[in-house]
């Protein structure tokens, strides 16, 4: 169901007219029934004190000296206001200004709301009633309509519209009110946003200034612009790097190619060029290569790639792949992986991880040394260490290192393509572990750690701080 967007004036308003009306309602309907009462009890009072004077009359002065009283009364000589039915044992009216005594009273009766007759009006009244019954059987009314004591009702009702009107137009003041406070405070976001599609990435919300429902949100929006544009910043720094790679490779192509159809010289010089750029395309898809690994890890890959599975046999696996390779460069591999070691993983992925530091350590250590290619328990967890006697990473470039591309000036001599870190702390991260470099004095340590219960991260971080976190 399609719905408009209303005014949030009109949705505080709304909501605040029920509990306005209820508020000013309620006062005044309490109101009006207490003072129903008070005033009902008073005219009683007065009703059944009139009835008493006239009983006394009665019996001092007898039927006529009430009937004298009661005509003065109806003059006005008395109490205003009260009207009289005197009759005698016949029914019949001596006196008096009702026409007829209540149907369905007896002769004598304290307080009663009935509808009678006043001798000079022609429609009934609601009265309150007193009667008495007289020696002699004769009896007397005494009444006094409900019009000259019942509540004004004119004036409550007043009094309530004028309240209703008041707390109509507050509600609406307040839904105003209440929605222009939020426009102030959504504002600053709004133009947060604005500016960051005008193109400027690096704007964010000034929180300081907000009250704190506002803050929280604007402090969450922050981080996740913050997040976006860490993104956006890495991904156009790999698609630079990717191009600057690549138009350098294809440059070098480009230019072995044509002083190879240009040289005429003889097949031999011709096969070259080819290997040659074949080799060079080989490096262009070894890259590829990496970067869609990487990709893949950090996409995360589905549980059911996940195994359980033993990382001493994949350490030593791959560690013995590269024993002749080591030999190769004059250096001595050694593996350490004899405890089985349990843990959940993408085999094919970790098996690459640890190919890359295994090809690190050789690639970057000078003959005649050992690396040390370790599979153990540690007490955070299960953890993979390759150790070199090389010229190790500087600390202040172990963080940088793990960047796409990032290689080492050092490292300018031998081949490769600075992605070889970069995945191993994707995987890594893909088996919630982390990469770990330090100095082996001399020469690099390169851990990845696992972590094998889920534990809080403030610790963690803690205890890794000055490391490399991936
Ligand atoms: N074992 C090591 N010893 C010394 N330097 C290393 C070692 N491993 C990596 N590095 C440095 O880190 C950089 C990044 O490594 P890597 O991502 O594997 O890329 P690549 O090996 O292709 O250069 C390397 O260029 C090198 O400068
Ligand atoms: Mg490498």
């Amino acid at each position: 169901m399609a719905t408009r967007p209303q005014s949030a004036t009109l949705q505080i308003a709304r909501a605040l007219v029920p509990l306005a009306v209820l508020a000013t309602l309620i006062p005044f309907a309490v109101l009006y029934f207490e003072l129903s009462n008070l005033y009902e009890q008073k005219a009683a009072r007065e009703v059944n004190d009139e009835l008493s004077t006239l009983r006394s009359v009665y019996s001092l002065e007898g039927p006529a000296g009430l009937e004298v009283l009661i005509e003065q009364r109806m003059r006005g000589g008395g109490r205003k206001a009260m009207l009289y039915l005197f009759e005698d044992s016949s029914r019949r009216r001596i006196a008096g200004n009702v026409t007829s005594w209540p149907s369905r009273t007896g002769a004598s009766f304290s307080w009663e709301l009935t509808r009678l007759n006043r001798s000079t009006f022609s429609e009934p009244e609601i009265m309150g009633v007193a009667g008495a019954e007289l020696p002699g059987r004769y009896r007397v009314l005494v009444a006094i309509p409900r019009s000259r004591w019942g509540v004004p009702t004119e004036v409550i009702f007043r009094a309530a519209g004028l309240g209703l009107a008041i707390a109509l137009a507050l509600t609406i003041a307040t839904g105003y009110a209440v929605s222009r406070f939020l426009q102030r405070h959504m504002s600053s976001i709004v133009e947060t946003a604005e500016e960051i599609l005008a193109g400027d990435l690096s704007r964010r919300v000034k929180v300081t200034s907000l009250p704190v429902e506002f803050s929280v949100v604007s402090a969450s929006l922050n981080a996740m612009l913050s997040r976006i544009e860490d993104s956006i910043t890495t991904m156009r720094a790999v698609t630079d790097s990717i191009a600057h790679d690549f138009r350098s490779s294809l440059t070098r192509l480009g230019a072995r190619l044509e002083m190879a159809s240009g040289s005429g010289g003889g097949e031999r010089e011709l096969r070259r060029a080819m290997r040659d750029a074949a080799s060079e395309v080989d490096s262009m898809l070894h890259v590829l290569n990496s970067l869609l690994e990487i990709a893949r890890a950090e996409a995360g890959v589905s549980g059911d790639q996940m195994v359980e599975m033993d990382l001493s046999t994949l350490v030593s696996d791959v560690g013995d792949l590269y024993v002749p390779v080591a030999e190769e460069s004059g250096l001595r591999l050694n593996i350490h992986a004899a405890e089985p070691i349990q843990v959940r993983g993408h085999p094919e992925l970790l098996a690459q991880a640890i190919a890359n530091l295994i090809d690190n350590a050789i690639k970057y250590s000078p003959r005649g040394t050992a690396i040390e290619l370790r599979a153990t328990l540690g007490p955070l967890g299960p953890l993979i260490e390759v150790s070199d006697r090389g010229p190790g990473i500087p600390a202040d470039a172990r963080e940088r290192v793990i960047h796409r591309f990032v290689r080492l000036d050092a490292a300018r001599k031998s081949p490769g393509s600075g992605l070889g870190l970069s995945l191993v702390a994707a995987v890594a991260k893909l088996h919630g572990a982390f990469l770990k470099l330090h100095d082996n004095l001399p020469g690099l340590t390169a851990v990845i750690q696992f972590v094998s219960k889920p534990r809080r991260k403030p610790p963690l971080s803690f205890l890794f701080r000055g490391t490399v976190e991936t």
